[in-house]
Parts: structure tokens; C-alpha cells; sequence
């Protein structure tokens, strides 16, 4: 029975079974199975269905059976953007914001990212490493089984590969599977400032193709923004990155109306992330292409920002993810509950497109939708069951953490204290 999981009666079997990516009506599909049950062999999902028929498909004598009676069972979360390896913290940024500042100002003055890249230089690989897998270790706790993490508190070449070495070797030894993005253009470190160009020549000459050569990167990503890089910046930066086979991801219309959205779809981007400021065009524009819109909630939220447009997004076919933004300064938060319920009870998303949004099209995001994000034959086993008989009980449990385990590759890695 090695390796063999049963999981039977649950109240709800989310699948979210379908095409990937979902766009329009069909982001509130879930593929909700009653009375479900899922069958897992070499971590693989062998079979689906009512728990009836799926019984009649395999021997129980052959499994480790779990009755979810009364609970919810459902693919893992998939967080598509986070910051997660940084040294340092910005608590006094975030106080100063309270009082009015506003994030673009306490940039200009030569806090923000590079406050972080400071601290990231300085710290060991090490140092990095234990910060970072004790985030990864709440991260899982909140039922995230896959996440995305960029480097860009670097914006040199031994940093940037500093923190995608962190990243790749956090990935070979936690439970929480890590997808790496190259950002060596987050900001315009202090040696380079007045001469962003030359800084885009710098990370295209020198540090993209290291990062390639040792194979720590599967996307490229860049802050396409007013006063850090342009348009025409981060279209070099991202085509050479093509050239090179990392795929284009931008931070796109953060803080105003650039055309960042725009510029995703013409790079026929992954992803185009935050657009709290994408304009009408653009949005059909990334709707055109297929273009995942990662939205950020959380990020506006702890900016006191207007939330990106997610229910016009969605009616206008853009296909929709979610994610938290984890990073040290401008939303320092791994909670997937809070996204949840400020997607819901803000953006204007049913809990079922909040579900798509963190599963199947999260998983489109970071170039994964052919092994997660849904509960289907022949997918990786990642899977949590919620304490709770629906999926209805994330968002109505504000901002609570409602996963009871957690299922990576066919093995149980986290349970909730006191359960089972
Ligand atoms: O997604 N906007 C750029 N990057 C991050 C913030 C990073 C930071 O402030 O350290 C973001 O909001
Ligand atoms: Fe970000």
C-alpha cells in the first residue's frame, strides 16, 4: 500500500477539472464532485469520481483509505507571485506609509527596494536560506503546495544568483515546490542610479545570461513603471530574456497607467501582474492573447490603493489568477485567506472564481497547468482538505486559515495541530 492514497466521502470533491486557463462563465466551474473520492498511486491521481464509483474501480485493500466525511477536498493552492528570498525588514516604511507617505515617495528618497537590496547583499546564503524556508513553512500551512519567487533584491550578479541558489535549493528540500523568476530589473540599484539604460545593458550582458548558463530561472520578470523602467526598457529587457527561452512576466500599471498591460500582451507574456491601473484596451488586449492577469489584493489593500478591475477582467475574458505579492515592502503578507476574502468581498469574485483564480489559472500563470491546479487523472497529487464541507467556508471564515492538511506529491507534509 506504499505510496497509495484513498481519499473517500468527502462533502465536496473540488476537481476544478477543465482547460486551462478558465476564462468567463467558466471560472465558476469547479467540477464539484459529491460524495467524492480521489485515488493516488506514485503521486499521481489515478482516479476521480463519486466515491461509489471510484470504489468500484480500485481495490481498498490496496490503499491508505482517509474518510473526508463533512470536508472539503481540493487542489492545493498555487501562489503565482511572491518576493520570498530577502534579507532584512522595512517596518519603519510601513509606519511612515501610515502617517501618508506613499510608496513611490519613500522610493524616490532611496528607501524601498533598495533598502531591502542592502540587507539582501549583505546577508550569507545561509542566512537567507532559514529566513526564507520559515516563510515557505507557513506558506504550506495555509495550503499553498506551489509557489513563484523572484529574485531582484540583488540587482548584481553574485546576489541575483545568491537568491535563485536559495530558491533552487529550498525547492529540492521543502514540501513547497518553487517555480524561479529571474528580476534582476526590479529597481535601479544606487551604483547605477541616473543610468537606468546602461543598468538594462548591465543585467542583459552580464547577469541574464549566468542566470540561463546555470539554469535557475524559468521567467523573467521587470517593474514596468513610472520612474523605475519604461516601456521601451522592459521590452528589451524581455525579448533578450525570450531569446534566451525565459518566458516574459511584468509587474504591469502598479501605480499608474502605463501601458504595461498593453506591452504584455504584444510580448504574449505568462502573465501581466497587479494592473490596479490597466486601461480598457489593455484589458482586452490581454484578453486577445490569453494572457493570465495575476491580481494582487492583498498589495492594494496594504497600500490603500484601488483594487484592480478582477469582476470587469473576468467579463471580459481576461483569464484571472490571484496571488499574495509576498515580499518585504509593499505587502508583507503569505496569507492566501486574505487574499480570498478581499477578491470576494471587494474585487466582486465568487468564491468558485477565487478558487479557479488560486488553482487551475494560478497554475497557467507560472507555466504549470499541465501538472497542477486541478484534481484530475495523470496530475500531480497536490491536494488539501479544509476542515470545512465547502469551499464557501474560505471566504465566509475571514482572513482564518480553514485547511485542516496538506497533500504534496501523494504524501501528507502538513496537518493542522490536533486534528486526526
Ligand atoms: O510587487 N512593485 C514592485 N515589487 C513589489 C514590491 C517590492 C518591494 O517593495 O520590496 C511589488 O509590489
Ligand atoms: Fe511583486
Amino acid at each position: 500500500m506504499s505510496g497509495k492514497l484513498l481519499l473517500v466521502h468527502a462533502n465536496e470533491l473540488v476537481t476544478c477539472r477543465g482547460q486551462a486557463p478558465k476564462t468567463g462563465t467558466a471560472m465558476n466551474d469547479l467540477g464539484i464532485i459529491p460524495d467524492g473520492a480521489v485515488a493516488i498511486a506514485s503521486g499521481r491521481i489515478i482516479h476521480t469520481g463519486s466515491t461509489n464509483d471510484v470504489l468500484r474501480v480500485v481495490n481498498e485493500r490496496d490503499y491508505q483509505v482517509v474518510d473526508c466525511s463533512g470536508k472539503c477536498v481540493m487542489p492545493g493552492f498555487v501562489d503565482a507571485h511572491t518576493h520570498l528570498v530577502f534579507g532584512g525588514y522595512r517596518a519603519e516604511e510601513f509606519s511612515w506609509r501610515l502617517k501618508g507617505a506613499t510608496y513611490m515617495e519613500i522610493m524616490q528618497k532611496g528607501g524601498g527596494i533598495v533598502n531591502t537590496v542592502r540587507a539582501t547583499r549583505k546577508a550569507s546564503k545561509g542566512e537567507l536560506k532559514s529566513l526564507a524556508r520559515r516563510r515557505l513553512d507557513s506558506i504550506l500551512s495555509l495550503g499553498v503546495t506551489t509557489i513563484e519567487a523572484k529574485s531582484g533584491y540583488g540587482l548584481d550578479l553574485d546576489t541575483e544568483i545568491k537568491q535563485l541558489e536559495v530558491m533552487a535549493e529550498l525547492a529540492a528540500e521543502h514540501p513547497v515546490e518553487i517555480v524561479p523568476t529571474f528580476m534582476g530589473a526590479h529597481a535601479v540599484p544606487p551604483e547605477y542610479k541616473g543610468r537606468t539604460d546602461e543598468f538594462i545593458d548591465f543585467i542583459i550582458r552580464e547577469v541574464l545570461p549566468e542566470v540561463v548558463r546555470r539554469g535557475l530561472a524559468e521567467f523573467c520578470d521587470v517593474f514596468c513603471e513610472q520612474g523605475v523602467f519604461s516601456i521601451e526598457q522592459s521590452r528589451r529587457l524581455l525579448t533578450a530574456a525570450l531569446e534566451y527561452g525565459l518566458k516574459p512576466k511584468l509587474h504591469a500599471d502598479e501605480i499608474v497607467q502605463l501601458g504595461g498591460a498593453e506591452l504584455a500582451a504584444e510580448l504574449q507574456a505568462v502573465s501581466a501582474d497587479h494592473l490596479l491601473h490597466a486601461s480598457d484596451e489593455g484589458i482586452e488586449r490581454l484578453a486577445a492573447r490569453a494572457v493570465v492577469a495575476v491580481l494582487l489584493p492583498a498589495t492594494a489593500f496594504s497600500l490603500r490603493e484601488p483594487y484592480a478591475r478582477g469582476r470587469y477582467m473576468i467579463d471580459r475574458g481576461v483569464p484571472v489568477a490571484l496571488a499574495t505579492d509576498l515580499n518585504p515592502g509593499s505587502c508583507f503578507t503569505a496569507s492566501i485567506p486574505l487574499v480570498f476574502a478581499l477578491a470576494t468581498l471587494y474585487m466582486g469574485m465568487t468564491p468558485a472564481e477565487a478558487v479557479t483564480a488560486l488553482t487551475l489559472n494560478a497554475a497557467t500563470a507560472v507555466g504549470r497547468a499541465h501538472v497542477i491546479g486541478s484534481i484530475e487523472p495523470g496530475k500531480q497529487a497536490d491536494i488539501i482538505i479544509l476542515e470545512y464541507p465547502s469551499h464557501l467556508f474560505i471566504p465566509y471564515h475571514i482572513g482564518m486559515n480553514t485547511v485542516e492538511q496538506v497533500i504534496k506529491k501523494g504524501e501528507f507534509v502538513w496537518r493542522k495541530q490536533g486534528c486526526c
